[in-house]
């Protein structure tokens, strides 16, 4: 029996490392960064996914629509709905993604992206407990940066988060085994090829932007291998930017720290592997206010991703209030993939008028419920905002 179950195991470990394998190899052979100054036409996938996703997606599209206007009349950028990512239909099929959203999404250049719902063992609702398309779609379409600002000012804080985003604890989070009744093993797999490029990612980022200061996230001390690769990573990219200083903190200390007034605004450029990069931007997003107010980009070599980070508030639907979810998180998702795909003026102004409606003036409020108004009159108020002539000087009044 217990022989029958060691070699069991052995044999789907012995396939996972060839998978594994593989994945190197192709990353050895990435495609270069897309050139959206080279496109005759960009597409923009409009995935609503469940739950509150298409509430708060029809309203970022709704602003979209607007700051695009003419881009999209000329024929050079099209808004493109995709609809199918929902439970239901992942759940007839049993897969994270159906195959015909997969391909649609393949189609698009860059993709906005509603909270879909991730399945958890024993749920309510009697869904099975398949992968997350999050999860999925970030490792099919190979985004490996998950890149999350967070923006204090009045705590002076301004963080930027490079998320590894395609292995650590979650590239085989589905796929670990059961060995017996009473022994369960996970693998986290961590590689040179995915760290170099997240670690670059980030020390690019602070080093266009005159930034002095990398933080590298691990718990090496503990997680030899798999930690230990990713700092030594650090290490040896860190010597290409001598200009930009870096340091590494263990993910215990570092959420202590990051709630630390005397220390927190010392962190400007943060970057972790896959789950503490996913545990300290909930909790950098809580400071900032909530995971309301916090954007995603998971951007790839080919394919780019924006989403918010919260999930899709089921409890919202089944009590008919996702007209009054609060879209700003979508909203942001959607400057950051102007920004990326070179609208760059456009994506600013909708950054000021964010921060104008939602954190300073505040003439309408979304709260979740009827004592506020609907995610489309925020998005509505945001237009507006952008609208005013003086925007740039409204913004630095409240400064
Ligand atoms: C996030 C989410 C996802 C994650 C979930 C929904 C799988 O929490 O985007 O941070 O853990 O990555
Ligand atoms: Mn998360």
């Amino acid at each position: 029996m217990t022989e029958e179950q060691v070699k069991k195991a052995t044999d789907h470990f012995a396939n996972l490392v060839r998978e594994q394998l593989e994945r190197v190899e192709r990353m050895k052979h990435e495609p270069d960064w897309t050139d959206f100054s080279s496109l005759d036409k960009i597409i923009i996938g409009a995935c609503s996914g469940d739950g509150i996703g298409p509430a708060i997606t029809e309203a970022a599209i709704i602003v979209l629509n607007f700051l695009l206007d003419s881009e999209i009349k000329s024929g050079k950028v099209e808004i493109r709905r995709i609809d199918g990512l929902t439970i239901e239909n992942r759940v007839k099929v049993m897969k994270a993604i159906p195959d015909d959203v997969l391909a649609e999404l393949k189609e698009c250049h860059t993709i906005l992206k509603g909270p879909t719902t991730t399945p958890w063992k024993g749920n309510k609702y009697g869904w099975p407990n398949i992968e997350s398309a999050n999860v999925s779609m970030r490792r099919e379409l190979d985004l490996f940066a998950n890149v999350r600002p967070v923006r204090v000012p009045e705590k002076n804080i301004d963080w930027m988060f490079y998320r590894e985003n395609t292995e650590g604890a979650y590239v085989l989070g589905s796929k670990g085994v059961d060995v017996s009744d009473d022994l369960a093993v996970d693998f986290k797999v961590i590689t040179n090829q995915g760290s170099e490029r997240i670690i670059r990612a980030a020390f690019e980022y602070a080093s266009k932007n005159n930034i002095n200061k990398v933080t590298v996230v691990t718990k090496a001390n503990v997680v030899k291998r798999t930690d230990g690769k990713f700092l030594a990573m650090a290490e040896q990219v860190a010597k290409e930017y001598p200009q930009v200083e870096w340091d590494d903190w263990y993910i215990d200390i570092m959420t202590a720290k990051l709630i630390d007034p005397a220390r927190q605004s010392s962190f400007r450029v943060i970057t972790a592997p896959n789950l503490y990069g996913d545990i300290i931007t909930d909790e950098a997003a809580q400071i900032q206010g909530g995971l309301g107010t916090a954007g995603a980009a998971n951007i790839g070599k080919r394919y780019s991703m924006f989403e918010a980070v919260h999930g899709s508030a089921l409890k919202m639907v089944d009590e008919g209030r996702e007209k009054y979810a609060d879209p700003t998180s979508m909203i942001k998702a959607a400057a950051m993939l102007l920004n990326h795909i070179g609208y760059t003026d456009e994506s600013a102004k909708l950054d000021r008028a964010l921060d104008i409606c939602s954190q300073y003036e505040k003439k309408m409020v979304v709260t979740g419920r009827d004592t506020g108004v609907t995610g489309e009159e925020m998005a509505k108020y945001i237009i507006e905002t952008i609208k005013s002539p003086d925007l740039e000087q409204k913004w630095k009044g409240y400064q």
